[in-house]
């Protein structure tokens, strides 16, 4: 197999994850040598020109358009990179799988599960790499939590406490912007950070078969109600008939970005918050040895995926950029190794798409909702 020499990025959308990415872009190289050895930031589209012309400057993008179809539709790009609002997520993705791109999409994959759909599809249909940003189950910490479960060190899985908890819209004057607007962002905290904690609980327990949630709004914004959450609480069953409770919200005062887990198995147990993201608690061993206990392990040092890349020292730590610098390094290195999938994958965005639109339904009904496959 021939590995591209270069390849070239386009990305939509000069916001907070824009710049986010756009650093990751620039490490890639340096930190995954087994992936392309020159990764060119080719083209920046935002429809405000101001903040596409600052990303370009900052990051060193070749040039910076207004509209999107100059980044799907280049002839010079291998890879769209797509970094606006939820509802714009689909048109742009399958523009630019149409046109022959491989795509990597912020998450969640979209504003609902229709257009979720119609991602996967066209994804299935182009042939081409298509990733979604749930980046945090690349962590190394929530990686090697995966595999001890996987080796069975924790034994079977019997209940999931997670929680993706922010406190950035607490105060009454945050102007949330298009995360306000359902019709721009589909969900409030429960799409915003819901969606994170979901794809963990799923990546980590298995399929999730049933949700009982409810939604509120917890801040009294000038504007009156937007009707949109800031807190979702739900329980959840997993398809393994593990249970689990599931929140999350971006108004929740005292927590930053608090998210983490309590998993339990019928042999031991794993906890982490990311507030504390460069340690894993791990339990296993003999409950009737009074010296069983919770071992805290820094991770790094090569021992959790991934960590080698960044240092081979372990305890010196990474932190929130290093996540996209390994969700980018994991497409570009299966393009090198012309893999035909990379995770997350859009049917993981679709599956997650599906529990929010679950979790929706049950806090409207009040009750349990079973979440669609079909
Ligand atoms: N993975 C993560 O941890 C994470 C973190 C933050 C945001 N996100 C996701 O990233 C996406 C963007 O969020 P953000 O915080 O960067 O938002 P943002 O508001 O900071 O940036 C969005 C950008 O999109 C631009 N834009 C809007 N409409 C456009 C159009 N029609 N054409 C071109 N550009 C347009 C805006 O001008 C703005 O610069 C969302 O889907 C969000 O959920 C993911």
């Amino acid at each position: 197999v021939s590995a591209p020499e270069e390849v070239r990025i386009g990305i939509v959308g000069a916001g907070f994850i824009g710049d986010v990415h756009s650093a990751a872009y620039r490490a890639v190289a340096g930190i995954y040598p087994d992936a392309p050895r020159r990764v060119t930031l080719a083209v920046v589209a935002d429809a405000d020109a101001e903040r596409g012309a600052r990303l370009a400057s900052a990051w060193g993008w070749e040039r910076a358009e207004r509209d999107w179809h100059a980044v799907t539709r280049a002839d010079d790009v291998d890879v769209v990179d797509v970094c606006v609002p939820n509802a714009l997520h689909a048109e742009i993705a399958i523009d630019a799988l149409q046109h022959g791109k491989h795509v990597i999409c912020e998450k969640p994959l979209a504003h609902d599960v229709a257009s979720a759909r119609a991602m996967c599809e066209a994804a299935e249909a182009s042939g081409r790499l298509a990733q979604v940003c749930f980046y945090y189950r690349l962590w190394p910490a929530i990686a090697w939590a995966r595999q001890l479960v996987e080796r069975g060190e924790i034994g079977a899985i019997s209940h999931f406490r997670g929680w993706m908890l922010q406190d950035y819209a607490a105060a009454a004057q945050h102007d949330l912007g298009w995360r306000q607007r359902r019709s721009d962002a589909g969900a409030g905290a429960l799409g915003d950070l819901g969606s994170h904690i979901s794809d963990i609980a799923r990546y980590l327990c298995g399929e999730i078969v049933e949700v009982c949630a409810t939604t509120r709004e917890l801040v009294a914004r000038p504007g009156g109600s937007t009707g949109i959450d800031d807190i979702v609480s739900m329980l959840v069953s997993f398809e393994s008939g593990a249970g689990g409770v599931l929140e999350a919200s971006w108004a929740l005062r005292g927590h930053k970005c608090d998210l983490g887990f309590d998993l339990v198995g019928d042999a031991g147990a794993i906890r982490f918050s990311w507030e504390r993201s460069n340690e894993i608690e791990v339990l296993t061993g003999d409950p009737a040895d009074p010296m069983n206990g919770f071992r805290r392990i820094l991770i790094g040092g090569g021992i959790q995926p991934d960590t080698a890349r960044f240092s081979g020292v372990p305890g010196q730590g990474m932190g929130y950029r290093d996540a996209f610098t390994i969700g980018v390094g994991q497409l570009l290195r299966a393009l090198e190794t012309a893999e035909t999938s990379v995770e997350p994958t859009f049917a993981d965005g679709l599956r997650v798409g599906q529990i929010v639109a679950a979790a929706q339904e049950s806090a409207q009904r009040r009750g349990f909702v079973r979440v669609a496959t079909a």
